[in-house]
């Protein structure tokens, strides 16, 4: 365990970006630091937040609905997880948090900013990661990558011109917040890449 400050780093971008392959690595990466690295994921990441998991991806359900339980998830994760790892000093490294609600449920599905951003206020507390690596792809490529892999779910089985909406809500969060947000662009190997998100690393100097 370290003494310093926990950080929190999220990782967006829409299905088939390449996100998963890194995360791995960039866990990794911190525990060659020294850090202890808490790798969790949304939805999911408690018990309780892999039932609505469960849910969210594959029944039936409106936006408004869909929209609540990703934050009902997000409370327990924060609480169970995310407050307490950060408290004693680790590393969270989270696969997507708030930024995928205002991507998926607000560009994606048409879900009001307002509401995402009430939810936001009450469910965060103010706690926002200090990090977000996006990684972009064009929604087209990302719909080849996603095509070989395996069954969709309830969000992969949507169409390219959802995709260049979710992309589009990422860039709109992206430049809301351009002093957490790191822009890789997914084009290109995953070595290429994966040298991206090191540099991006290695500039914040703050691990
Ligand atoms: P994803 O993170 O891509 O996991 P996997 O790699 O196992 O498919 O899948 C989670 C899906 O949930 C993804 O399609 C985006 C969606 N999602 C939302 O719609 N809103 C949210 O707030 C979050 C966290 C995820």
């Amino acid at each position: 365990m370290t003494a310093r400050a926990g950080r929190f780093i999220s990782f967006e971008g829409i299905d088939g970006a390449g996100k998963s392959s890194h995360i791995e690595r960039v866990s990794e990466w911190l525990r060659e630091r020294g850090h202890e690295v808490v790798q969790t994921r949304e939805p999911g990441g408690t018990p309780l937040a892999e039932l609505l998991r469960e849910a969210v991806l594959h029944r039936p359900m409106d936006t408004l609905t869909e929209t609540l339980l990703v934050f009902a998830a997000r409370r327990d994760h924060l609480a169970q997880v995310i407050e307490p790892a950060l408290a004693r000093g680790s590393m969270v490294v989270c696969d997507r948090f708030t930024d995928a609600s205002f991507a998926y449920q607000g560009g994606g599905r048409g879900l009001d900013a307002q509401v995402l951003a009430s939810l936001e206020t009450w469910v965060q507390q103010g706690r926002q990661p200090d990090l977000t690596i996006w990684i972009d792809l064009p929604a087209t490529i990302a719909a080849q990558r996603r095509a070989a892999v395996r069954a969709p779910d309830r969000f992969e089985e949507q169409d390219l011109p959802f995709f260049e909406r979710v992309r589009a809500g990422y860039a709109a969060r992206a430049a809301q917040a351009p002093g957490r947000f790191a822009r890789i662009d997914a084009l290109g190997g995953i070595d290429q890449v994966w040298h991206r998100i090191c540099a991006v690393l290695e500039s914040r100097a703050c691990w």
